[in-house]
Order: C-alpha cells, then structure tokens, then sequence
C-alpha cells in the first residue's frame, strides 16, 4: 500500500499530527504496535499549556476540553512553613488546563475514527527503509502475521522513546542526563485537598498534588530508583505525602482516599539532534525526553507536530522543502528552552542529599516566590512559550 505520510506511533503525536495533515488534505496511515485499548489507557500527563489548548481548540479538537477541563491560573510553590501562589494569569495572562493525556487521546481517536483515518494496531518488527529517497517505506508484520509494506513520500517518526524511527538516523548527537530519583505515582478516587497544583520542597523529598477532575487526584513523591510501588502500603503513601505536602500547616489538610494506580517513573533527559534525515521527522518523545517536574513531556509533542504538520504539508503538498529543512533546526530552539526548564524544575525542588544544593534550592525558591520577575520566568516558561522561539 502507498499512502502520503506514514506515521510510527498512535500516541498523542502521532495521532495529531494525522489529524493536522487531514485538516490540509494529506493522507496518512498511522502504525502501532500496541493495541488501540492499550495506549488508550496509559496514564500519564495531566497539564495541557496554553498553547496546547489553543492549538487543539483551533483544529476541532476542544470542545470536551473546554467542558471538562479544568482552568488554572497558576500553581503552588511551597518549602516548609510556606506555600505561594504563582497566578500565571494576573503575570502573562495565560493559564493552563488540567486535562488528562488519556483524555487527548480519546478526543484524537474519536476525530480520526469519525474522519475515517487509515491506522493499523498491534503490528511488530517495524523498520524503515530508503529514507534518502522520496519513495521511503515502513515494513511491518501485521497482526495475523503477514508481512506487509507501508510507501510514502515521507514518514513521521512518533514511536516514542523506544521506537525505532530515532535509530534509523545515521550519526546525529545525543545529549542524556539521568537523575538519582524516580517519581512514585498514584491517582486516587478522592477529591483534589488544593484548588491548584502543589510543588513542594520537602528534606524527605520532593512531592507534587495534581489532580485530574473533582473527584480524582494524582499525587507524586520522590522516590529512591528502583522503587517496587508494591512494597509501599497505601497509609505509608498517604503518610508521606500527608508530611511532604504539609498537613496541618495554616489548618491545611490532605484528604487521603482509595488509590487505584500505582507505578513508578524514572527520570532523565534526553535530546536527540538533528530531528530528520532525509525523507524521516521526528516529533515528540521518540526525539527528546524530559524530567515530568516541568509538566511538559506531553506539551512539546504537540508543539513538534504543530510544526511538523505545515512542512510536511508542503514537502509531499507542493514539493517545497523549505518548513521541512528548517523543521529539526526550530523544533530543536524550543527542545532545549523546555529541557533546560524542565532540569530546572527538577534540580530546584528534589532532595539530593547534598547540604550545599538544599541551601541553594531554598534561595531559589525564595527568589521565585518573592520576586515578580522570578515569577514571571517560571510562569512564561510553564505556561507555553509559542511554537516558534
Ligand atoms: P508516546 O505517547 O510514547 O507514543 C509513542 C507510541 O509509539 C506508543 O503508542 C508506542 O506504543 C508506539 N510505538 C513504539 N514503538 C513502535 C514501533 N516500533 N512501531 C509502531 N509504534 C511504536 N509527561 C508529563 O508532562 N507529565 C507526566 O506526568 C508524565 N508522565 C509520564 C509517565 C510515563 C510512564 C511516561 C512514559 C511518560 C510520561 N510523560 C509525562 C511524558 C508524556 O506522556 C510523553 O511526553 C508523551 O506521551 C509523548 O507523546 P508521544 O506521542 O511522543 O509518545
Ligand atoms: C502532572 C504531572 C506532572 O509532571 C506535572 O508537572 C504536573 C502534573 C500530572 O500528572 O497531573
């Protein structure tokens, strides 16, 4: 089969970067190795950036979200004995939205399945071949074991990151930073104890309270790596967190509740460049990964395919290669804003166990909470910077 674009990758990249070409006339088939079910359910980001939502309202995808989702002026910054409020609002005028990744990609598959987009799930030994051409391909073995061919003038590289689009660029430079603690994760059936999200500073270790409607909650803590989520009982979460978020500072309370997912994330950056190679695009994960502190894994997808999307338009639309040869170049300009942000975020509110680091991290935060301009750097990188920096 012969389709315009083929895209590696039914995550929240993938899946909108085959609803932006639709939306100007270029056909696509979307492959996945996983099944439709299964990356439906994958509970991961929350926080969609202004830009994100504007993007989605834009192209017909922001009608739940704008029902369901949850506007917030700002977030919480607290170290012990004191919470502030960042109101990104009354600092730039933009917000951002708590709406659950799962939620994007429900919205994707109902707009795609409704416009009748070519996908093919649970397929494997996924390659790629004759990148340097402009008829380049993606073999696969579809799910009753035959072996199929995928042609296109271009393809998407949206596999995440342990896909194997990344690898099929020859050379390139990487840049990786791990960090020597994991996220423990929980979403529980009890409603949110904050109107706002909580970034807290604790000398036990960080921990974060989101949310993902009224009646769930989504909390974090700071873990060694290597944690099994299984060998921690709920009252030992609900404890910990109950001490790191401040229960009983200024009458404040966590209201704990039964939790229903457990799990625990490692944490790194990670920039791959360039971000194409002849006839391949990467866009989200499967080109750059950041720490979740700065709430922007999921954000940087959809920024990557907002410029993905027009260039590849032109590329296989009209033969003009100008978006597509500027496309790694630009995308890359806001990678390293947003992975400098998120290390940041990350190095800022972690217990490293070093006393030098924790009296800089309080100064720091001090500053942030304290000075308008400190503030204000926080908000107009949390909030979304615009697509092209
Ligand atoms: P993905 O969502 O990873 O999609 C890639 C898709 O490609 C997957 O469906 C995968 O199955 C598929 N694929 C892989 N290999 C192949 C192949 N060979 N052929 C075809 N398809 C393939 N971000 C935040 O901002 N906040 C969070 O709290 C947060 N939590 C996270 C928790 C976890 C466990 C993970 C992994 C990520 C988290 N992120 C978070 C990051 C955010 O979810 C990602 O940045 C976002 O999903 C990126 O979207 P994507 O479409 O680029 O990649
Ligand atoms: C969530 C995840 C984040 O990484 C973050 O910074 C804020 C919120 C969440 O899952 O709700």
């Amino acid at each position: 089969t012969r389709t315009q674009v083929a895209i590696v990758g039914a995550g929240p990249a993938g899946l909108l970067l085959s609803h932006l070409l639709a939306a100007r006339g270029i056909d696509s088939v979307v492959l996945e190795t996983r099944s439709q079910e299964y990356v439906g359910a994958r509970i991961r980001a929350g926080i969609l950036e202004q830009s994100s939502v504007d993007l989605l309202t834009e192209v017909g995808l922001g009608e739940r979200l704008a029902r369901e989702g949850d506007q917030h002026r700002g977030i919480y910054l607290q170290f012990p004995h004191e919470r502030h409020h960042i109101d990104f609002q009354s600092l730039i005028g933009r917000s951002v939205y708590v709406y659950g990744q799962t939620e994007v990609q429900k919205d994707l598959v109902e707009a795609r399945t409704a416009a009748g987009q070519q996908w093919v799930y649970e397929i494997s030994d996924v390659a790629l071949h004759d990148l340097d051409t402009d008829r380049p391909s993606v073999t696969y073995v579809d799910a009753d074991g035959a072996p199929q061919r995928l042609e296109a003038d271009a393809i998407a590289g949206c596999d995440g990151s342990f896909g194997p689009s990344r690898a099929a660029i020859p050379g390139g430079t990487t840049w990786e930073r791990t960090y020597p603690y994991s996220w423990f994760g929980i979403l529980a059936d009890v409603a949110p104890s904050t109107d706002e999200l909580i970034y807290a500073w604790h000398p036990h270790g960080f921990a974060l309270h989101s949310m993902r409607s009224e009646t769930v909650s989504r909390l974090y803590l700071q873990v060694e790596p290597g944690t099994d989520p299984d060998s921690w009982s709920d009252d030992r979460i609900w404890d910990e967190l109950a001490t790191r978020l401040g229960h009983g500072q200024d009458g404040w309370e966590l209201e704990p509740g039964p939790i229903t997912d457990k799990s625990v994330l490692p944490m790194r950056s990670y920039v791959h460049a360039p971000m194409s190679h002849g006839r391949l695009f990467l866009a989200g994960d499967a080109a750059h990964i950041v720490p979740p502190t700065g709430a922007k894994g999921l954000n940087l997808a959809i920024a990557d395919v907002a410029l993905l999307a027009p260039a590849l338009a032109e590329l296989v639309g009209t033969g003009d290669a100008r978006l597509a040869d500027a496309y790694s170049d630009t995308a890359l300009r806001r990678v390293w804003r947003c992975t400098h942000f998120s290390w940041w975020m990350t190095t800022m509110l972690h217990h490293s166990g070093d006393a030098f680091d924790e009296q800089l991290q309080l100064s720091q935060l001090r500053w942030v909470t304290s000075s308008e301009a400190g503030a204000t750097g926080l908000a107009e990188n949390y909030a979304g910077l615009p697509f092209e920096i």
